[in-house]
């Protein structure tokens, strides 16, 4: 058993992190869609890593990819030079990309992707002659990272209200989600979508001129702030708002891309096309940091027509945009993606998973079950004053358990790997069934963490 490390000096992102450093859980291998944590437990992936190991851990054709480019090309100068791999990924994810999204913006991360789709829409309307079109839309519960483009056309409130006013100019429509009329729905909400998406068109006639504004960027599917899904129309209808006013539109699609709905982008699912698309996580299966930018050829070209012969169309980019290793990678996923009909799969797999989710109806607390594709969100009954508690408690019941899921507020959000299998379907929601049991009959005690993963307490110490 390996030991436990010094845990003074790691500031872990979005986390408690005095709670962690008192019941710390650590993994230290995966595979398939299992992890093994520090201490031998091992551990049914419920969440895909966070949504993006899609082709399950460890693949060995990404490895031996990433470990070639290491030693052939472990780097070379992003800005006025390039390596073939880059064009190489470009060329296959454009191919794998919507019809027309072909010319491909490659950055570290989906919150870098984010705030790279938003600078190129802002230069796009300069470059064309409407400088003045500088506003940005987002929606509430929105989540696009935590840079500050995407921080302030989020739409969480937890997650801005420490850094300031973000970005100047920017304004939000409402969010999608209708417990009231639409608890339990299986798939998309039938109703309703039409008309709300109409409130986007009311808004900005009525608080604002729609001439300035620049795009409006939504997920298809709210993963992070809760699994919230478009009702049917929805994003139709988005998309014909922004064409009569020539706003552009934005998919961010870190989360719903790469085969999460059972289609390659949730673009594919709802038959809607953005202009511009974000995505990251399953580029690269998770296994090298990565994201890009998918733009329209229109887009892009106006960039390339417009600028002036020699100059620098687009002044944007990072040291490690498409990074050597990063393209090695997500040429590898792509190869994995195309040999293991990973797409398909979760496709056929859709049907299970809506069944085995929606058998946590009538399970105490459980008081919605939304579904979509692989991703299922499990809202619970908040305790009062103590939002979010009852669904961390789930969260450490099912680790004991071996199952690892994840929570956002008071919302089970599960998104396995695509290679899961059916059983494995089974034994994530038969557990959460267990753990919601379990800690309604415990009342107040199923709610004090101190008594969850005692065992995980007796660390062995490293050798000296
Ligand atoms: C829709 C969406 N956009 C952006 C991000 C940010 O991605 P990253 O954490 O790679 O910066 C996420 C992360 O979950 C996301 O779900």
């Amino acid at each position: 058993m390996a030991g436990l490390p010094n845990l003074d000096h790691y500031w872990l992102p979005f986390t408690a992190n005095r709670q962690f450093k008192s019941m710390p859980r650590l993994f230290k291998a995966a595979k398939g869609n299992y992890y093994t944590t520090i201490d031998d437990r091992i551990l049914l992936d419920g969440t895909a890593g966070l949504w993006c190991v899609a082709a399950g851990h460890g693949r060995e054709e990404i490895a031996s990819a990433v470990a070639h480019q290491l030693r052939t090309l472990d780097y070379a100068p992003a800005f006025q030079n390039s390596h073939p791999l880059a064009f190489e990924a470009a060329e296959r994810l454009a191919q794998f990309m919507p019809h027309g999204l072909d010319r491909i913006f490659f950055t570290g991360s989906g919150s870098e992707s984010a705030d790279t789709a938003l600078k190129i829409a802002l230069a796009y309307h300069r470059v064309t002659g409407n400088p003045l079109r500088n506003k940005l839309i987002g929606r509430e519960r929105g989540y696009h990272g935590v840079n500050f483009g995407g921080l302030s056309v989020g739409g969480i409130a937890g997650n801005s209200k420490s850094f300031g006013n973000g970005l100047a100019g920017v304004d939000h429509i409402r969010h999608p989600l209708d417990i009231s009329r639409n608890a339990f729905t299986r798939g998309v909400p039938k109703d309703g979508g039409v008309e709300l998406a109409n409130e986007f068109e009311q808004r900005i006639t009525t608080l604002h001129d729609p001439a300035t504004i620049a795009a409006l960027i939504v997920e298809p599917m709210q993963g992070s702030a809760g699994v919230v899904l478009p009702p049917a129309g929805y994003l139709k209808r988005l998309r014909e708002i922004c064409d009569k006013y020539g706003i552009l539109l934005i998919f961010d699609e870190v989360i719903t891309g790469f085969g999460r709905l059972g289609t390659r982008f949730g673009s594919d699912y709802f038959g809607v096309v953005p202009d511009i698309l974000t995505c990251a996580k399953g580029l690269t299966n998770g296994a090298v940091p990565m994201g890009a930018v998918a733009v329209k050829r229109e887009i892009h070209d106006a960039f390339m027509s417009n600028a002036p012969a020699n100059a620098i169309e687009l002044p944007h980019g990072y040291t490690y945009t498409a990074h050597p290793i990063a393209c090695a990678a997500a040429i590898a996923m792509n190869n994995i993606f195309a040999a293991d009909k990973l797409v398909e799969r979760a496709a056929g797999l859709g049907g299970h998973f809506e069944q085995a989710a929606h058998s946590l109806k009538g399970v105490p607390f459980v008081r919605d079950v939304r579904n979509i594709g692989l991703v299922a969100g499990i809202e619970l009954e908040p305790t009062p004053g103590k939002p979010g508690a009852r669904a961390f408690a789930t969260y450490l019941k099912c680790y004991e358990m071996g199952v690892l899921v994840r929570y956002t507020g008071d919302v089970i959000a599960i998104s396995p790997p695509l290679t899961i299998e059916k059983n494995e379907i089974d034994r994530i929601f038969s557990c959460i069934a267990e753990a919601l049991t379990s800690i309604a009959a415990e009342g107040d005690k199923g709610l004090d963490f101190t008594r969850y993963l005692k065992d995980e307490q007796q660390w062995v110490v490293p050798p000296a």
